[in-house]
């Protein structure tokens, strides 16, 4: 079932998230919506808040970029209760992001390019890695949103006030998108 998308301005989007446990009611069919949900919005990763859960659940597809980077061929992946443990801050990249929360917004954003993290699998299964490149570009965007931030809030003084108008027309529920979603209006 695809969901509606919480934009900016749904409260939900400026929670911390909890984590969740094995026995979570419907968590086989919500991650199997959540992975429906950002297929249809052409979303690489989406973040249980945004659709309107405040728990620890995040989906990722990367492979629309396998053309580019073959290790990303089928990579379709649910991280369960996912924690950034250790950042390498020695290397960063300055990158444009979007999010489908934030429709019509792309700014470019400055995060390193290797982080540590640990999360379950859809198994249960626990996992603590190195994860690097675009991979962990999208995991720490979407562990933002876990924590209450979007990317607009790490942008420069200069690109904010760029957008200031932009985001004042998301609070007011003015979107215009191709896909489903649920302002905070
Ligand atoms: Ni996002």
């Amino acid at each position: 079932m695809v969901l509606p998308i919480y934009t900016y301005g749904q409260p939900v989007l400026r929670k911390t998230a909890t984590d969740i446990a094995e026995d979570y009611p419907g968590l086989k069919e919500l991650i199997a919506d959540m992975f429906e949900t950002m297929y249809k919005s052409d979303g690489v990763g989406l973040a249980a808040p945004q659709i309107g859960r405040s728990i620890r659940l995040v989906v990722v597809t990367l492979d629309v970029l396998s053309d580019d980077f073959p290790e990303y061929k089928d990579f379709n992946k649910a991280y369960i209760n996912p924690h950034i443990l250790e950042t390498d801050s020695s290397h960063t990249e300055l990158i444009e992001e979007g999010c489908l929360s934030l429709p019509g917004i792309h700014e470019p954003v400055r995060r390193p390019t290797r982080i540590r993290i640990s999360y379950q699998d859809e198994n249960f299964e626990s996992h603590d890695e190195w994860v690097e490149g675009y991979l962990a570009r999208v995991l720490q965007h979407e562990c933002d949103h876990l924590e209450g931030r979007v990317f607009t809030d790490l942008i420069s003084p200069l690109r904010k006030q760029m957008v200031k108008g932009k985001l004042a027309a998301l609070l007011k529920g003015k979107v215009r998108c191709a896909y489903k979603i649920k302002t905070g209006k």
